[in-house]
């Protein structure tokens, strides 16, 4: 491994440490409104009548989302996360599935993507003059260098477990760190939306990506577990933190697409598509953590069966 490569990893690993342990902590502290969503996670998949040798959980993180019974319908269980903070509660499962099922699990980042787009990135801003930079960065994010679409363990059954999201997400905070290193962050914030809306075709890449890696198990059923709208308020009172309370249908609400705008039919073809449940996730209600406004996320359940003759 090279220097850069090992500096690569470090970063790598500590961002995917800190998300785990926000993770955590805010289940931990906004529990009313998390619960509910963690359960309607938890109850499709027991419904999700699939079972085989092989189940793959993609962004398993600490389970809190991940109902037992389902894993308990195959003979092994394979666990794919980039958080190794999680290792414990994979060890924690496994030692519950003993002798019934085999829990296995790797480190693996799964857009393969991050570290050679945030490399030449970087290299791009570097060699672009002063004059030209802020241009150059934006020219770059819309033009994304090509790297294949990642290949993943061969399963039966594949769990994308409120991850997918994430992905394009991850890619915006790397680079907005590589953007606030060469612009400072007051220039970054203030032109917020001209390069996130830069970012949009990256981002999509990454969803579809996604999608490829399920296919590429050549598994016959997937359950996708994802945001697929964000949504922000203002102009209510504040909630309190004691008890449930659903989203305000009052105030200024902003909508945008969690999924970078993708259309979900093209994204398996060969594939039939079937909703297993819908929900809200009031993620972040107003009042309760430092944002100036509220937040909750719109959520779906979607059951993917692989059509009798397509190739797998
Ligand atoms: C929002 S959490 C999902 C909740 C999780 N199932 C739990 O109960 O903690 C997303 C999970 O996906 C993982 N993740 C996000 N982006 C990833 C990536 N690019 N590669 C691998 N894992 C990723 C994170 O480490 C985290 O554990």
């Amino acid at each position: 491994m090279s220097f850069s490569d090992w500096i690569t990893a470090r970063f790598r690993y500590r961002r995917f440490a800190r998300g785990g342990h926000n993770i955590a902590r805010r289940c931990a502290t906004l529990q009313p409104y998390w619960e509910p969503h963690l359960e309607a996670s938890r109850a499709v998949q027991r419904q999700w009548d699939v079972k085989g040798k092989r189940l793959l959980v993609l962004g398993p993180g600490r389970l809190l989302d991940f109902a037992v019974e389902l894993a308990e319908r195959f003979q092994e269980v394979m666990l794919l996360d980039a958080d190794p903070t999680a290792t414990p509660k994979w060890r924690e499962l496994a030692g519950k599935l003993k002798g019934r099922v085999a829990v296995d699990y790797d480190l693996r980042e799964l857009t393969l993507k991050y570290d050679p787009w945030q490399m030449y990135f970087a290299e791009r801003l570097g060699s672009a003059s002063p004059r030209s930079r802020w241009a150059t960065a934006l020219e770059t994010l819309r033009h994304m260098i090509a790297v294949p679409a990642p290949r993943l363990p061969a399963a039966d059954a594949v769990l994308s477990l409120n991850v997918l999201s994430q992905l394009p997400i991850g890619w915006q905070e790397i680079v907005e760190e590589v953007l606030i290193d060469s612009f400072g962050k007051k220039w970054v914030r203030e032109r917020e939306q001209e390069w996130v809306e830069a970012l949009l075709p990256s981002g999509l890449t990454l969803v579809q990506d996604h999608f490829a890696a399920i296919a590429s198990t050549r598994c016959r059923h997937a359950l996708v577990i994802t945001d697929t709208h964000y949504t922000e308020y203002r102009g209510v009172a504040a909630y309190s933190r004691g008890s449930y309370a659903p989203p305000p249908a009052e105030g200024e609400h902003t909508t945008w697409s969690a999924l970078c705008n993708a259309e979900v039919d093209s994204l398996l073809t060969g594939w039939t598509r079937r909703t297993l449940g819908e929900w809200d996730w009031h993620i972040a209600p107003f009042g309760l953590e430092s944002e100036p406004y509220g937040t909750f996320h719109r959520v779906a359940a979607w059951r993917f069966d692989r059509e009798p003759g397509v190739a797998r």
